[in-house]
Formats: structure tokens, sequence, C-alpha cells
């Protein structure tokens, strides 16, 4: 077991659907703790970049387009094995195959629209929480 960090986002269907607070209870229930959080609307070029490696897949005008229809909560978490650990409590990809309990499960309509983004390695989270996070951000969980 170690302590890592991953990169989550709450994307712009759970921001409309009023259930930022519902989605943080799940992670914080499952242990995770946030180090860093904000609120803020992606930019075309913001969301690009944030999804290049999936540029030449055919849903990424999509996945850009719903990125940026309205605000996200970017937060960075902490906890043992953190990475896995959330993309666990996320369920899978597409809702109508996520476990009962997930998030996605529970918050997130169809593929397209998913509620939420997590790392899905711990060498992509450095990455990931350094596109929206300086290092002064990062508020290290002592207690
Ligand atoms: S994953 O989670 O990275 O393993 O999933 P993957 O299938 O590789 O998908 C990469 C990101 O694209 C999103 N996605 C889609 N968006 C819109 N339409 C469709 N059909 C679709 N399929 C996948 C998926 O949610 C991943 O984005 P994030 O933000 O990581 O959830």
């Amino acid at each position: 077991m170690s302590v890592e960090r991953t990169l989550s986002i709450l994307k712009p269907d759970v921001v409309a659907n009023n259930a930022i607070g519902g989605v943080i209870s799940y992670i914080e229930k499952a242990g995770l703790k946030i180090v860093a959080a904000r609120m803020q609307h992606l930019t075309q070029r913001e969301a690009e970049g944030f999804y290049a490696v999936h540029k030449e897949r055919p849903f990424f005008g999509d996945l850009v387009k719903f990125m940026t229809s309205g605000p996200v909560v970017v937060m960075a978490l902490e906890g043992e094995n953190a990475v896995a650990r959330y993309r666990e409590i996320m369920g899978a990809t597409d809702p109508k195959k996520a476990a009962p309990g997930t998030i996605r499960a529970d918050f997130a309509s169809s593929i397209d629209e998913n509620a939420c983004h997590g790392s899905d390695s711990l060498e992509n989270a450095a990455i990931e929480i350094a596109y929206f996070f300086r290092a002064t951000e990062l508020c290290p969980r002592t207690r």
C-alpha cells in the first residue's frame, strides 16, 4: 500500500444536476482526501489539451463539446492506492455497465455524460494534476 495522488474531474453533468456534494461524499466515504479543488469552465483549448491522447477517437469532438458545456470541479485526491481506489468507486466508463453503488451508476446518465474523470495510472495522475494545479496549490493532509 502506498499513499498516492490522483486527478478527479466532476464533469458538467454533475455540476448542472447540483450533485457536487453527493459525489464528494462518495469520495470522502472511500477514504480519499481532497488536497486541491477548483471550479472552472474549461476552454476548448484546455479540454482539447487535456484529452489530446484521445484526439483520433471518434468521440473526441463530442467529449470536448461536453466538457466545455459548463463548469467542472477539478480536484486532486490523496489516499492509499488513490489511483485504483478512485477508479473503483467511479465505476465503468459506461454507466450501464458500472457496478451498483459506484459514482457513475448513481450519478451518470450515459457514456457521453458520465459524471467523473479519474487518472488511469500513477504516471498520468502526476501529469494531469500538474495540468490543473501548481505545486503550491496542493495542500498536504496531515490529519
Ligand atoms: S478510460 O476511462 O480512459 O479507460 O475510457 P476510454 O474508453 O479510454 O475513454 C476515454 C475518455 O473518453 C470518454 N468516452 C467517451 N466520451 C464520449 N462519448 C463516448 N462514446 C465515449 N467513450 C469514452 C471516457 O469517459 C474517457 O474520458 P474520462 O474523462 O477519462 O472519463
